[in-house]
């Protein structure tokens, strides 16, 4: 079974060929990083023309670099929700354009479900039942993954998704983008018991996570209570910047591992998925791997399969075709993820 995955959901254009169960023949990603940055986020606009530009171009690369010709596809699975309804539409258009033209059957991915189940791409003893922690600069959720097809999301963020609050805590320190990694460099030099900011809980809900509470708080200490974003930095402050890139990452991962924790507790499952860009901050694993119970196996996938990607919508295409899931060629594609 050959599969072509596409997905174009938000700023990654990306085609990948699978030959299912998980060998990956082909994996490429055309970013759009330099036509966003001067706007300070994707601009969806931009973004749909972007991908309309590059999606031929791409899935021919994934082709020759799989070395197939579109005759030799079983397959096209395709992210058709949650995103940016104009980004999605490329991907989808295409998709159903080439299921038509060489009459292949289609599949409809979650692109949340394919972070939450890409591990399975790498790890051939990952079984269901897990448990999924996905983080990026997009999302932050924590799934129970049961089933194939029984996937539930037990509580994602209500406010910034992790990544992006690493990022806008970056930029208040100075710091480049993409801000995870340099926050995290910084960290490394300084004491992550400086200050003990808040690790903020949602009312009702207990796998929920929130992380603008700790972004201003953040903002406050640098610029004092209640500080706009442009007053100048306070003088007085006797933390280095290192001291509260280092009690900021704290923070961040603590609520992090103590909900995914809690999530595996209440699953009673003996496997943990964490996905997405802030999978790769080494406090968030260190932290998972001395405070995981006993016996509790840890999966995390490559960078490559972490960030956006279409391997992962092709693996979860083909599980899903396995068991029988098709879809018509009205595919359809939605903003929402529930
Ligand atoms: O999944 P990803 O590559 O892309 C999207 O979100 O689309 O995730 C990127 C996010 C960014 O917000 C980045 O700052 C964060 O992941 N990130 C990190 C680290 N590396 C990347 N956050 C914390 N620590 C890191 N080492
Ligand atoms: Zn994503």
């Amino acid at each position: 079974m050959r599969v072509l995955g596409i997905e174009s959901s938000c700023d990654d254009t990306a085609a990948a060929v699978l030959r299912a169960p998980r060998e990956i023949l082909s994996n490429e990603v055309a970013t759009q990083y330099d036509l966003h940055a001067a706007f300070g986020g994707v601009v969806p606009e931009i973004a749909s023309r972007a991908h309309a530009e590059r999606v031929t171009l791409v899935i021919e690369r994934a082709m020759k670099t799989a070395g197939l010709g579109f005759d030799e596809l079983d397959l096209i699975a395709v992210t058709h929700r949650p995103g940016l309804v104009g980004s999605l539409l490329v991907g989808v258009s295409a998709a159903r354009a080439l299921a038509l033209a060489h009459d292949l059957p289609l599949v409809g991915v979650h692109h949340i479900e394919a972070h939450a189940t890409s591990a399975r791409a790498e790890s051939p003893e990952l079984q269901y039942p897990f448990v999924s922690l996905v983080a990026s600069g997009g999302h932050t959720a924590l799934y129970a993954c049961r089933q194939v097809q029984e996937i539930e999301l037990l509580g994602a963020t209500v406010d910034d998704a992790a990544g992006e609050c690493f990022d806008k805590v970056a930029v208040m320190l100075g710091l480049e983008q993409p801000g995870g990694p340099a926050v995290s460099k910084l960290a490394m030099d300084g004491d992550p018991k400086a200050i003990r900011f808040p690790r903020s809980r949602v009312k009702g809900e207990r796998l929920a996570f929130s992380f603008s509470g700790l972004k201003t708080a953040v903002l406050y200490h640098l610029k004092g209570p209640g500080g706009q974003r442009d007053a100048p930095d306070r003088s007085d402050l006797e933390d280095s910047y290192a001291d509260i890139a280092a009690s900021f990452e704290m923070a961040a991962v603590d609520v992090l591992v103590k909900r995914t924790l809690e999530a595996v507790e209440a699953e009673g499952v003996e496997d943990l998925v964490i996905g997405g860009g802030v999978a790769a901050n080494r406090v968030l694993r260190a932290e998972l791997a001395a405070r995981a119970p006993e016996g509790l196996r840890l999966h995390i996938p490559s960078i490559q399969l972490c960030a956006d990607n279409a391997a992962m919508i092709a693996l979860r295409g083909a599980e899903l075709h396995a068991e029988g899931v098709v879809h018509d060629l009205d595919l359809d594609v939605l903003a929402t993820g529930e």
